[in-house]
């Protein structure tokens, strides 16, 4: 694995951090082993640096790659526009074509705006609100992307956004005159949000959430969610950044009955092709006509083909389905295996966004062994695991052999305290504690 690491060494010297996204560093998952790069992906399977081929049980693009990676149907339409031009002085059809298309598997929308990563959409998502309402302040729950608006939340208090996503997450850089404009509350706490309203009600221009993480709502929380925003004239921003094309075609959301009024996609949305959509009422999105929201490469071509083929081939084949199939295996053959090999380990989250988590004082270091036993077995593999459309049973019965050896050693060695003895390299990094 020599190439993939030592360009990695080289990365951290030109590229501050190593990588463009977090959840994409080596030392997240294996630190000084975890092959950083590939060569080619296809399907389920991966190829590094160095010629090594492994079946991604991980991420999967970070959740972009729904229909699995280099998708025949999806690199057909984008090669199509490659041939016909990618950029023009004029405007993308298939623009209008999406929008058609997005409005149809979410009635209760009627416009549409585009930009290329989820957390960008996110920021227009929240200047929109902000354009419509005339007001600053945003009651927020889970993470939603880099940007300033939601950083700002580190201003007001340290340890403002720990529960939410990255605990520490360092808001330098951010203008302090942000301080105090952002409100975290947790998933199911309806108390908290109600308290937030209680303190800064007129001033709070949107309510942005995940409407579905780890857990399903409790005791109507949407709909008291939604409730409190008709009331409180604040915008209801829906983040399907992640969670959209997993349990259906489209947002989570359609599944609980509960309407937003700007609903936001990207990842899967493309299948891994730079994409991202806000979606909402006439009412509500006019207002983007009210302030300046606009940039060149939200009118290349490959975006919008690439989401439309992407879309169609998930509702004629119902991707969910296989998604929820795949997940469930996996989620079940944990479970099973933990069992008999007497690992401590609880699994949570929807079956197409599974993750486990070995408890203890030595869970970390157990998990980093967990990834080294799995890269020595050919798979990518890690505490999550986010299935495609290309994942076959015959690929997760040979990922769960491997797991009842990769458990059985790692229960040992949390027996006989020899965990350490067994890593190559140091303890993965903790970060990305994605807690709604
Ligand atoms: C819910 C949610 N919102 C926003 C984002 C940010 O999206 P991106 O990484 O495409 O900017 C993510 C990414 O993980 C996400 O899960």
């Amino acid at each position: 694995m020599s190439q993939s690491l030592d360009l990695y060494r080289k990365a951290r010297t030109l590229i501050p951090g190593g990588t463009q996204l977090l959840s994409k560093r080596p030392e997240l998952f294996l630190p000084e082993q975890w092959p950083a790069y590939y060569s080619k992906a296809k399907g389920a399977e991966v190829w590094d640096l160095d010629g090594n081929k492994y079946i991604d049980m991980a991420y999967n693009g970070i959740g972009a790659c729904v229909l699995g990676a280099a998708d025949q149907d999806v690199d057909a339409a984008v090669k199509h526009v490659i041939e016909n031009g990618q950029m023009s002085s004029l405007n993308a059809p298939e623009e209008v074509e999406l929008a058609e298309l997005l409005i149809e598997l979410h009635p209760w929308a009627q416009m549409v705006r585009y930009g290329r990563c989820g957390g960008e959409a996110m920021a227009i998502a929240v200047r929109i609100a902000r354009a419509k309402t005339g007001r600053d302040h945003i009651a927020f729950c889970g993470y939603h992307g880099w940007h300033d608006w939601y950083l700002a939340a580190n201003l007001a208090e340290d340890k403002a956004l720990d529960g939410h996503l990255l605990p520490g997450l360092e808001p330098k850089g951010v203008p302090r005159g942000l301080k105090g404009t952002v409100h975290p509350f947790h998933y199911n706490k309806i108390e908290e949000l109600e308290a937030i309203v209680a303190k800064h009600g007129k001033d709070i221009a949107a309510i942005a959430m995940e409407p579905m993480r780890d857990h399903g709502p409790e005791d109507g929380f949407l709909k008291k969610i939604r409730d409190i925003a008709t009331k409180n004239g604040s915008v209801l921003i829906f983040d399907e950044v992640t969670s959209a094309f997993r349990m259906n075609t489209g947002g989570i959301h359609l599944l609980e009955g509960v309407d937003p009024d700007i609903a936001v996609f990207a990842k899967a949305m493309g299948n891994g092709y730079p994409i991202a959509a806000v979606i909402g009422t006439e009412n509500v999105m006019q207002a983007a006509q009210t302030t300046f929201i606009s940039s060149t490469n939200w009118t290349e071509r490959i975006g919008p083909v690439a989401a439309l083929a992407t879309i169609r081939k998930h509702r004629k084949h119902n991707v969910h389905e296989h998604l929820i199939h795949i997940g469930t295996m996996v989620q079940e053959g944990w479970k099973t295996i933990a069992k008999k090999t007497d690992l401590p380990l609880h699994v949570s989250g929807i079956p197409p966004l599974s993750h486990f988590g070995i408890d203890g004082k030595d869970g970390e270091a157990a998990r980093t062994l967990f990834a080294q036993l799995m890269l020595e077995r050919g798979f990518l593999a890690h505490k999550g695991f986010y299935p495609t459309f290309a994942h076959t049973k015959e690929q997760i019965a040979a990922y769960l052999k491997a797991t009842e050896e990769a458990f059985g050693i790692i229960a040992k060695a949390m027996k006989d305290s020899s965990l350490m003895k067994l890593l190559k390299g140091p303890i993965a990094h903790s970060g990305f504690a994605r807690l709604t």
